[in-house]
């Protein structure tokens, strides 16, 4: 996982500078979080760029040129945890460099999920209709929400009687970070003080871009057990692309600035 920011620049620069075909304007932008020597490099590359479009003689290359750059990059793609997105605007050509997220193959469960937005389900509703997830057809990934807001599994044991059911169900051994993909996680249902009294059967989960889980659940083991939904995650939904949600205690949570390097789209026209 992750590309350095020099291996991005050198492939851009690359790209830049093997295509030549300067026409028109272009416009640089950079969504970032990464370091000052990107920044650097940055300047650098503008630079550069500016030099490529004041010479004149660089104006009039072949398409071939371009065929090349474009094959290069894909090339370069491959090797890269980047996507490459080639997209021609008239004259010009929009390189779009940006960190891949599919490492999925095929598809991607961030993308495709069911959501399941009943607020019953919530840690804090004591329950009144007693629901029972052994009860429903559960099939493919599914996002929790409360009231339309994105929302997780508690990472700690609930109450019993709460989330509409007896046994609540909840996460153990937390969410996953992204970069560990989909992971496998045990799920218990508390029952007499104990925590674990119901050991349903393990539950798949993915951490998502924009701070939100996919959970593939499955039919737990007897009644009245349901997944639970923590109300102190709501939190979560706010946090914006370059931070993460986190906690201490499992309790309060709070959106933090990821120390994750290369989280970045560059895009160029040239
Ligand atoms: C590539 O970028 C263009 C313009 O930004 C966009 O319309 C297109 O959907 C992108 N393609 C892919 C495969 O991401
Ligand atoms: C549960 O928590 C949510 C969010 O804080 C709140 O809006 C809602 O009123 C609470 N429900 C109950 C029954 O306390």
């Amino acid at each position: 996982m992750g590309v350095s920011s020099i291996q991005l620049l050198s492939v851009l620069l690359v790209c830049a500078e093997s295509t030549k075909q300067t026409e028109g304007s272009y416009a640089l932008k950079m969504w970032s979080s990464a370091e000052q020597a990107l920044r650097e490099q940055l300047i650098f590359m503008s630079k550069e760029i500016e030099a490529l479009r004041n010479d004149q003689s660089l104006m009039k290359q072949k398409q071939e040129d371009m065929t090349q750059a474009m094959q290069h990059c894909t090339e370069m793609q491959a090797h890269a945890d980047m996507e490459v997105n080639i997209t021609s605007v008239g004259n010009g050509h929009i390189f779009t460099l940006e960190e891949n997220d599919d490492t999925d193959e095929g598809f991607d469960p961030c993308k495709r999920y069911k959501s399941l937005n009943q607020d019953w389900r919530a840690t804090n509703y004591t329950t009144k209709n007693v629901y029972c997830d052994r009860s429903t057809q559960w099939n493919g990934w599914y996002r929790l929400f409360y009231r339309g807001k994105s929302i997780q599994m508690p990472e700690l044991c609930v109450k019993m009687e709460m989330c509409g059911t007896r046994s609540p169900l909840w996460l153990v051994g937390g969410h996953p970070r992204k970069r560990d993909g989909i992971v496998t996680r045990k799920v218990c249902g508390h029952w007499n003080s104990n925590c674990c009294a119901f050991k349903s059967p393990p539950i798949q989960v993915k951490a998502c871009s924009g701070n939100y889980y996919v959970y593939k659940f499955v039919q737990p083991l007897a009644c009245h057990l349901a997944y639970c939904a923590d109300v102190n995650t709501l939190i979560c939904g706010k946090c914006r692309r370059n931070e993460i949600c986190t906690s201490k205690d499992k309790i309060k949570w709070y959106c933090k600035k990821s120390k994750r390097r290369g989280k970045y789209k560059l895009s160029l026209y040239i």
